[in-house]
């Protein structure tokens, strides 16, 4: 019988510097280190950034950030005794961050091309000096959340300085002007200093005192997303396509457009160059709002193809942080993760280094908890300093061959209420955007209508049921049309079919790149909604006395109205030429 002998380790040994025992990819097990779960360790010679996954006994196994060729066992390992935080406050706005918020800019002139390895960089500058603008007086009793100041951090926003959850008290004293955000701007009667940055670990979602039920939209300005499906603030949405159908072209327009005061912008490359597409074009863009740089609002985090799998898989959390510490100031911020399927893959290949047992598809048995947990970070909340705020998540799911079937979309389905279902036959078509009308759906009108009464119009929910009802009727009309041809229809039956295809061609379709109908008022979406009502009319009572169906169709001021939606003023001029349509279509009986 073979004797195993186990050298008993000292307790004075056990320190927070272990050695590499074992390294499979991006995982890396070390041993004889105290360690607890979720502690940042800096791995081998060249220290390399990574996170403690997995306890067992003395070894600990860790994911690391950053790429572990080369590194060899026996090199040593260093527990900071950190967790995985990110970095908040002023200078957040406009910087691009790998995952683990390192801003490519500083990674780029450290490194040039090439990730070099065991890089720090500070999140934002912290030498910026920044005018604080104080909001509390000595004696003040302040509690978690409450703002103590103000920051300026771009032309168009404005940074609240909050006390850092679990802290609070009477303030002893608080200053006024220029700091960098590290310097003490706030002084407790505990003495407790505060100062314009702190810090949170991203995988613990950020406290609120409660969550409200959604009751405002997010408007997007796309027609076919607010007014047949629309997404609440603070609600969550999955946005699932094959290769190609547009998810990345709508992710890209409701950042640009869609009412968050603030985006959060994690890009997960689907094709090799296309993260640098998007790292090219969004420092350009302008906000259609503000007529500033819409990265004055926004935060974006790159995983381009060359960065490790284990920082994309901290991406996502590092995204949803941030965008809940702006959600703490009040603000309606949107988060879009493009694609959520990338992340998932990282979170697979993370679990078959681990030698888990697999689930579905080989991702992990924990897949759907993880995708659940992000979304629930979602949500319109009082804030712990009595504030509104919300965080609205819009991740968009890339099922191989477009089959929902698989683990990532329904994990995703379970929990959003709101699907946008892109499709693979509409694209072809060039029907943009190609969002199956069909398969789509939103659980939020029944709480957003009172918000379209009292904004819109008080018939804006009977509009839509009568809009998406036309829709259903022509899929079941379609049906026989592939059998018999249109022409062996009623003719009150191919009225219902042009005015469907006038649904589809004029208000669906929407052209992203338009320079006008990209952004469609919601104001003007019901008037277009109800203008393809007014045709509908109008056609039936012409009919009525005698009308031809092509008459009706053809006649100028259709297509003139049909047209208009390209040129600016539009909302001014549907009116009347709306009028102008029912005219000449009543005209059309006469003509006769
Ligand atoms: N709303 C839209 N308007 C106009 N063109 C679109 C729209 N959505 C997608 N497209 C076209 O489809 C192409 C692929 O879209 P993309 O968003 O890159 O697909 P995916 O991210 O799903 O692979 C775009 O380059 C564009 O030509
Ligand atoms: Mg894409």
């Amino acid at each position: 019988m073979e004797m195993m002998f186990q050298p008993k380790q000292e307790e004075e040994k056990m320190s927070n510097e272990g050695v590499i025992y074992r390294i499979s990819g991006p995982v890396v097990t070390a041993t004889g280190m105290n360690a607890a779960m979720y502690d940042v360790v800096r791995v081998g010679h060249e220290g390399l950034m990574g996170e403690v996954i997995e306890l067992h006994g003395d070894k600990a196994v860790i994911q690391v950030y950053e790429d572990t060729s080369g590194i060899r066992p026996g090199e040593p390992v260093l527990n900071t005794e950190e967790t995985l935080s990110v970095a908040l406050g002023p200078g957040l706005l406009t910087q691009i961050y790998d995952g683990i918020q390192r801003p490519l800019a500083t990674l780029e002139e450290v490194m040039g091309v090439f990730i070099t390895r065991g890089v720090d960089a500070d999140a934002f500058d912290m030498k910026k000096v920044w005018t604080f603008e104080p909001k509390v007086a000595k004696g003040d009793t302040v509690v978690s959340g409450q703002v103590i100041g103000h920051v300026q951090e771009t032309e168009t926003i404005v940074h609240k300085i909050m006390v850092p959850p679990g802290k609070g008290g009477v303030v002893k004293s608080v200053e006024s002007g220029d700091f960098n955000v590290t310097q003490t701007v706030c002084v407790l009667e505990d003495g407790t200093e505060l100062q314009m940055m702190q810090k949170w670990p991203v995988r613990t979602p950020r406290p609120y005192t409660q969550k409200y039920a959604p009751d405002t939209p997010l408007v997007t300005g796309m027609r076919i997303l607010d007014f047949l499906f629309p997404l609440a603030k603070g609600g969550a949405a999955g946005i699932p396509g094959p290769f190609g159908s547009g998810k990345t072209v709508t992710q890209q327009s409701l950042a640009k457009y869609s009412d968050a005061q603030l985006v959060v912008y994690i890009g997960c490359g689907e094709r090799g160059n296309e993260m640098t597409e998007v790292l090219d074009e969004f420092p350009h863009l302008i906000d259609p709002n503000t007529g500033k740089p819409l990265m004055n609002r926004t935060v974006m985090i790159a995983n381009t193809s060359n960065m490790p799998v284990a920082a994309r898989e901290a991406s996502v959390y590092t995204g949803i942080t941030i965008a809940e510490y702006f959600r703490d100031m009040g603000y309606d911020v949107a988060l879009m993760a493009d694609s959520t399927s990338r992340w998932a893959e990282a979170m697979r290949e993370i679990s078959s280094r681990l030698e888990e047992m697999p689930g579905e598809e080989g991702y992990p048995a924990y897949l759907s908890s993880r995708i659940a947990e992000f979304y629930e970070r979602a949500g319109r909340v009082e804030t712990l300093n009595g504030d509104d705020g919300s965080v609205t998540v819009i991740g968009a799911v890339s099922p191989p061959g477009g089959d929902i079937s698989e683990p990532v979309s329904q994990g995703t389905l379970r929990i959003v209420k709101v699907f946008w279902g892109l499709d693979a036959g509409l694209a072809r078509q060039r029907h943009f955007p190609a969002i199956n009308w069909l398969n789509s759906y939103s659980l939020y009108p029944q709480s957003l209508d009172q918000w379209f009464r009292d904004n819109i119009a008080q018939d804006f929910p009977e509009i839509r049921t009568q809009i998406s009802g036309l829709l259903q009727v022509e899929a079941e009309l379609q049906e026989i049309v592939q059998l018999v041809g249109s022409d062996a229809l009623p003719v009150d039956q191919q009225l219902t079919l042009e005015v469907a295809r006038m649904i589809r061609e004029f208000f669906l379709q929407q052209n992203g790149f338009d320079p006008v109908d990209a952004y469609c008022d919601i104001k003007l979406q019901y008037e277009m909604a109800k203008a393809i009502l007014s045709f509908q009319d109008a056609a039936k009572s012409a009919m009525a006395d005698g009308a031809m169906l092509n008459d009706v169709v053809n006649v100028p001021a259709r297509s003139n109205l049909m047209r208009g939606r390209f040129e600016q003023g539009y909302l001014e001029r549907i009116e009347a030429m709306v009028k102008e349509m029912t005219e000449q279509i009543a005209n059309a009986v006469e003509a006769n």
